[in-house]
């Protein structure tokens, strides 16, 4: 498929996603939302693909919020229907049955932390910084922000980032669990890319069901959950990558996963 505002490459199992409007440091416009949305459902649709990598073009920013030129002359409803839009994008991002690695190498504000929140972890450079600024222009995170932050670093911190509007660097970010691991800019596609390999080379009825569990588990009570990964975990068992993982541990092999449903 053809896009104007995001790049779409793969590399054997994996895809990589980079947001590419640069000169306004990848500022989420509609066009762009609709695209990553379109984006996201190739790579669900695509079954050679397996894991997929979100990143943003330039050097500079991963994604510097929503473009706020464009919500600038939104009345109410657009600006409502434009927070859906972002909303679903990300929802559908988190229920793809397929993980998403974030290549943070910049700024990742607003709309940009609320974009990597939605994958399933961050990877990011020295150089990244994070933050919640919407407060400063007068609104609140739209894209998920105010939810996404707080399950995933606690209430206090998502309350002062999202009060506050400060930016926060990569070395705080990591420390409060909003990033995995931090590398050099010229380190971080590799890095991020080997993990998604790494990723891309397990079962993918297993790697589904660890994505779908960990994501959809949480906000269920304890002993649902646990009934749900029982399930999930009988499920495996229907997969022939079950019988190969099984099979070569008892046969001191390493597992060659053919990537079955
Ligand atoms: N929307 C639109 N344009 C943006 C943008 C944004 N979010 N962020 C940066 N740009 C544009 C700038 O206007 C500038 O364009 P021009 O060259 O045409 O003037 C260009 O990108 C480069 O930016 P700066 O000159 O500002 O670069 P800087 O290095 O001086 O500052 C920055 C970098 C600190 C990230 C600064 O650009 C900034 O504060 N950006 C806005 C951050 C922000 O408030 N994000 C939240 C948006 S609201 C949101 O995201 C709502 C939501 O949840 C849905």
């Amino acid at each position: 498929m053809a896009y104007e505002t995001i790049l779409y490459a793969k590399d054997g199992a994996v895809a990589t996603v980079t947001i590419n409007r640069p000169k306004v440091l990848n500022a989420l416009n509609p066009k762009v939302v609709a695209e990553l949305g379109q984006a996201f459902a190739e790579v669900a649709a695509d079954d050679e693909v397996k894991v997929a990598i979100l990143t943003g073009a330039g050097g500079k920013a991963f994604v510097a919020g929503a473009d706020i030129a464009a919500m600038s002359v939104m009345n109410p409803v657009e600006a409502r229907n434009f927070s859906r839009q972002l909303q679903e994008v990300t929802s559908f991002m988190e229920a793809l049955g397929k993980p998403i690695i974030c290549a943070v190498d910049g700024f990742a504000l607003g709309g940009g932390t609320e974009m990597a929140l939605a994958c399933d972890f961050i990877y990011a450079s020295e150089a990244s910084k994070f933050g919640q600024p919407e407060i400063n222009l007068g609104v609140i995170p739209g894209a998920g922000g105010t939810q996404r932050l707080s399950r995933l670093v606690g209430k206090n911190w998502a309350k002062e980032l999202c009060l506050t509007g400060d930016i926060i660097d990569v070395a705080l970010a990591k420390e409060i669990g909003l990033v995995n691991r931090v590398f050099t800019s010229e380190e971080l596609m590799p890095a991020a890319l080997k993990t998604a390999k790494k990723i891309a080379s397990k079962g993918r009825v297993s790697t589904k069901a660890c994505k779908d569990l960990i994501n959809f588990g949480f906000d269920v009570p304890l002993d649902h959950a646990l009934r749900m990964e029982a399930d999930a975990f009988g499920i495996c068992f229907a997969s022939p990558d079950q019988k190969e993982g099984m099979t070569a541990f008892l046969e001191k092999r390493k597992a060659e996963f053919k990537g079955s449903k």
